[in-house]
Order: structure tokens, then C-alpha cells, then sequence
């Protein structure tokens, strides 16, 4: 009864319109976050690297604002009760002076609990206080993480736990990215743009292999309605470059992520990076499709087996669809024009080859490997 009542009342603040939200992420946030790669390890120097290469490497240009520290940069409060940095941080001012040196913006991470999901000091009874120091550090981005608040709350309190930071965030005048970390639990999807998200993840943590991304970024089906400028599904970081699949599951990776609309955070070590997946990483026209101002997330239009569609409607009235082969073995996967309300013939594109492929009437075929993707525009 009381999470209903919770429910209730987030989809009563839906009903608010939230500027600040569009303001701040009127495209889904693109950037790196330090997480998948670093994890613990992350240091300032790492933060200051990355920030260096994406200012440097084509990334910036390409779009990419956002160097996002996650977890383990804090250390304890004062005496005041102000958080601070660990050592391996020290002057987080400095540092976001730094990042936004190179015309880049800055992100943090905390917990509504009392301590991070790494067990260093959370947000719980310094709501204000910590988002005040945020503000005054520069930061531009936020990733509150459930974590330990299951122990101080019960979890029909989310929406509420949530709102509040999202309050003491606005408070502070300064425009924050508000990004949800709660796994995708109670449908956050109906109820996280109430709150004053900017996107929420909507499953548990990706790793780099294929089946977990795969299960991760497929599973999305269904959620497209939740999604619009301002507020997005959020299935997870980039773990493009860290080593783990092979050159065509990470082309899915991109393509899938691109076609779903989510946000692109690289979770990679950007000063280590192999020519060949920075080009993934920086395929202009699937982050078009990413990026695409009608802020649409794809729905998928077939499954035979290994092989899915999906399409996503964009703003000039074309669509950007995936053709997707999760099976073992290479596979020809074929997407019926009719499916996209395509009635004669149209023309189609390929955005990983950037070629154009002609006009096609009734369907069109491509030949898509193992694990591997096709990503084109029809129009
Ligand atoms: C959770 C989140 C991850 C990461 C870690 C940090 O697992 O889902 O994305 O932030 O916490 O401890």
C-alpha cells in the first residue's frame, strides 16, 4: 500500500513540467565515467587523463562533455560536516577547474544512504549540504546510487529519497544532470523523470563480455515510452575498449546503445585506447542516431530467433534501424519496409560504412556475423 501511495505520488510530480531537466540533457548525456575501468583505483590524475584525451582525441568534438568520477573519491566529513575528498583526490575545485579547462564538464557520484555501494561515506542527512559543496566544486553531474539506502529506508521511499536530492540539487541554481542508480527497481522507468531524473538505469551493473551486454541492452524492449528530451533509460556505461568482446559485439554494443537513445559514457581507459575502438566510439552518424533531437527510444519491430530489428523514428521523418545477429554463426537478418509504415520504395544507408546503398522496395537484407550489427537509415 505505501509503495503504491509512493507511486502515486511520483506520477503526480510527472505531471510537473521540469525544465531544468531539458535544460541539462536535452540529448542523452554523453561523456566517460571512471567506473568500469578504474573502479576503486580511480585517482585525480586518471580524471585529468581522460579529460585530457577526450579534449584531444576527436571525442570532444564528437560530442563527449561529460569526465563522470564514480565511486571512491570521498573521504570523510569535517567537523562542519562537509564532505571531503580522499587523498587520492585532493582538491576537487582544482580539479573541476581542470576538467572545464578544456571546455568539458564534471560529474560526481554519491548514495541517499549512509555509505556508497564501495562503502565510502554516502549523502544520508547532508542532502543539502553535499549538493551546496557540489555546486560550489563545479560539478555539473550527479550519479546518486541507491547502494546502502535500503538500510535506512524502506524501498517504497525511492521515489521520495530521490526527489529530495533532486530539490537540494535545484536549490543550489546550479543546472545538475540527475542520474538514478537503483538497478531499475519498482519500474523506475514510470517514475524517474517525476523525480527530477535525467535518466535511470534500468537494470543492474553491465560487464564487459557479450551475454551480460547483450542481456543488458536487448531487454530494453518495451521501456521506449518512458523516454523523451530531458529524461532517459539508462541501460548502463560504455564498456567499449576495455577488452572483453571482439570487434563486432562492441559494433553491437554502440548500435544498440545509439538505437535505444541512451547515454554514451565511455568506461574505458582513454589514454590507452586502440585506434580501432575509438572509431566505434566515434562513428558520427550512429551518434546522430543516438543524439537525434526528437529524443525517440527504439522499439524492436521483429525476432526470428537469433535475428532482431529495431528501429528508431527520427526527427527529419527517416528512421535509423539495427539488424542484429545474437546467434553463433553469420546470418543474413532482413527488415520488411512495411514494418517501419514504408509502403514503396525508400532509401537506405549504411552508418557503419558510411555508404549509401540505394533505394530499396519491399525489404532490405544485410549480412550480419556473429554476435554483429548492421546499422542503417532508411528514408
Ligand atoms: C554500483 C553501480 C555501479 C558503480 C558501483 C560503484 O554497483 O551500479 O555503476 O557505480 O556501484 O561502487
Amino acid at each position: 500500500m505505501r509503495y503504491v501511495a509512493g507511486v502515486m505520488l511520483a506520477l503526480l510530480l510527472m505531471a510537473r513540467t521540469a525544465p531544468a531537466q531539458t535544460q541539462v540533457a536535452a540529448t542523452p548525456p554523453m561523456g566517460w565515467n571512471s567506473w568500469n575501468h578504474f573502479e576503486c583505483k580511480v585517482t585525480a590524475a586518471d580524471v585529468r587523463g581522460a579529460a585530457d584525451a577526450i579534449a584531444t582525441n576527436g571525442m570532444k568534438d564528437a560530442g563527449y562533455l561529460y569526465v563522470n568520477i564514480d565511486d571512491c573519491w570521498e573521504g570523510a566529513r569535517d567537523a562542519q560536516g562537509r564532505i571531503q575528498p580522499n587523498e587520492k583526490f585532493g582538491d576537487m575545485k582544482a580539479l573541476a577547474g581542470y576538467v572545464h579547462g578544456k571546455g568539458l564538464k564534471i560529474g560526481i557520484y554519491s548514495s541517499p544512504g549512509p555509505k556508497t555501494c564501495a562503502g565510502y561515506e554516502g549523502t544520508y542527512g547532508h542532502e543539502e549540504q553535499d549538493a551546496r559543496t557540489y555546486a560550489e566544486w563545479g560539478i555539473d553531474y550527479l550519479k546518486y546510487d541507491w547502494c546502502s539506502a535500503s538500510r535506512v529506508y524502506s524501498s517504497d521511499k525511492m521515489p521520495e529519497v530521490y526527489e529530495k536530492m533532486h530539490r537540494a540539487l535545484l536549490a543550489t541554481g546550479r543546472p545538475i544532470v540527475f542520474s538514478l542508480c537503483q538497478y531499475g527497481l519498482h519500474r523506475v522507468w514510470r517514475w524517474g523523470a517525476g523525480v527530477g531524473g535525467n535518466l535511470w538505469r534500468t537494470t543492474d551493473d553491465i560487464s564487459d563480455n557479450y551475454v551480460q551486454m547483450s542481456w543488458i541492452g536487448f531487454q530494453q524492449a518495451g521501456l521506449e515510452s518512458s523516454v523523451g528530451p530531458g529524461h532517459w533509460n539508462d541501460p548502463d556505461m560504455l564498456e567499449i575498449g576495455n577488452g572483453g568482446m571482439n570487434h563486432d559485439e562492441y559494433v553491437t554494443h554502440m548500435t544498440l546503445w545509439c538505437l535505444l537513445a541512451a547515454p554514451l559514457l565511455t568506461g574505458n581507459d582513454l589514454t590507452k585506447v586502440k585506434p580501432e575502438d575509438l572509431a566505434i566510439l566515434l562513428n558520427k552518424e550512429a551518434i546522430a542516431v543516438d543524439q537525434d533531437p526528437k529524443g525517440v527510444q527504439a522499439h524492436r519491430v521483429s525476432a526470428e530467433g537469433p535475428m532482431e530489428v529495431w528501429a528508431k523514428p527520427l526527427a527529419d521523418g527517416g528512421f535509423a534501424v539495427g539488424l542484429f545477429n545474437r546467434g553463433g554463426a553469420p546470418n543474413p537478418v532482413t527488415v520488411r519496409l512495411e514494418d517501419l509504415g514504408i509502403h514503396g520504395s525508400a532509401a537506405v544507408r549504411d552508418l557503419w560504412q558510411h555508404k549509401d546503398l540505394g533505394s530499396f522496395r519491399g525489404e532490405f537484407t544485410a549480412q550480419v556475423p556473429t554476435h554483429g550489427a548492421a546499422l542503417i537509415k532508411v528514408k
